[in-house]
C-alpha cells in the first residue's frame, strides 16, 4: 500500500486529480470506478476544471440506495450528475450506476458485474472510507470475497449519512454495493480520506490485520492500492513518518 499523507484535503485532493487526469490523457478509454460521498466532491470540482476529454471513457459507480429513485435529490445517480456528470463531456450510454429500483435486484446485480467484465474491467477505482472501515457500502462483517449485490446498513452508516437526508430515519436500510472481491479486480485502488473522525477506520486498513470487520483492510492485499490522506485522517497511523520520507523521496520516476 502506498500512504501520501498531505497537510490538507484540499492538497490531497489535487494529487488524486492529477493522478486520474494523467490515466484520463493516457489512456482516453480509461474505464473508472467512481466513488460518491462528500470526500470526493472536491475531486469532481477539480476535475471538470481541467477540461479533460471524457467522451471515451466508461464509469461504474460503487453504489446505490435500494428504493430511492434516481432523481431523488440523495440518491447516487442525483449526486454523480449534479458533482461531476452534467459538467463533462462523458456519453451518457457509458455512465454505469447500480438500478436502486430493479425489481429483480441480484440479476441486476449480475448484468452489473457482466458490463464490467464486458468493458475489460476497471483501470481505476476510486474509494471513500467509512468511519467503520466500509469501502463502497461493503459495511463490517462483509465478505472479502463478495461481488455486486443487496446490503443491509449498519445503524452507524445510517447515522453519518442522515446529514444528507435530514433525518436518520429518512436513511433507506437496504443499499446495492458493488462487492469487495469485485472491488479488489480493479487494476488500481486510489483511497481518499479526510479529517479526524476517519483517522481509526484509516490506521486499522493500513496497519491492523487483514479482516472482514474493516473492509478497507483487504487493500493490504490489492497489488496497487494507494492511500491519500490528510493529516487528521493520518493522526493515528504508528508509521506517520516513513510513510513522509518515503513519498518525499521517490525516485524521479516514480514520482505521480
Ligand atoms: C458512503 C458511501 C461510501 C463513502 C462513505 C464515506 O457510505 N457509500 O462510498 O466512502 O459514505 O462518506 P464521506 O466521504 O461522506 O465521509
Amino acid at each position: 500500500m502506498e500512504i501520501i499523507i498531505q497537510p490538507t484535503p484540499e492538497a490531497a485532493t489535487a494529487i488524486a486529480a492529477r493522478l486520474i487526469a494523467g490515466l484520463i490523457r493516457e489512456k482516453p478509454a480509461a474505464v473508472l470506478g467512481l466513488a460518491t460521498g462528500s470526500t470526493p466532491e472536491r475531486l469532481y470540482a477539480q476535475l471538470v476544471d481541467l477540461k479533460l476529454d471524457w467522451t471515451k471513457i466508461t464509469t461504474f459507480n460503487l453504489d446505490e440506495y435500494v428504493g430511492i429513485s434516481p432523481q431523488h435529490p440523495q440518491s447516487y445517480h442525483s449526486f454523480m450528475w449534479e458533482k461531476l456528470f452534467r459538467h463533462v463531456n462523458v456519453a451518457i450510454k457509458n455512465v454505469n450506476i447500480p438500478d436502486g429500483l430493479a425489481k429483480n435486484v441480484p440479476a441486476s446485480c449480475e448484468a452489473y458485474e457482466r458490463k464490467i467484465a464486458a468493458a475489460g474491467g476497471i483501470d481505476l477505482q476510486l474509494l471513500g472510507i467509512g468511519t467503520n472501515g466500509h469501502i463502497g457500502f461493503n459495511e463490517q462483517t462483509s465478505s472479502l470475497a463478495s461481488r455486486t449485490r443487496i446490503k443491509t446498513l449498519t445503524p452507524q452508516t445510517r447515522k453519518d449519512n442522515a446529514r444528507f437526508f435530514g433525518s436518520e430515519e429518512a436513511v433507506p436500510h437496504h443499499v446495492i454495493t458493488m462487492g469487495i472481491g469485485s472491488i479488489m479486480e480493479a487494476r488500481q485502488c486510489l483511497l481518499l480520506a479526510f479529517g479526524k473522525k476517519k483517522a481509526r477506520a484509516v490506521a486499522e486498513a493500513v496497519e491492523g490485520p487483514v479482516t472482514a470487520m474493516n473492509p478497507a483492510s483487504v487493500l493490504q492485499l490489492h497489488k496497487k492500492a494507494t492511500l491519500i490522506i490528510d493529516e487528521e485522517a493520518a493522526s493515528e497511523l504508528k508509521l506517520p513518518d516513513y510513510y513522509r520520507w518515503v513519498y518525499d523521496n521517490k525516485p524521479e520516476w516514480q514520482k505521480l
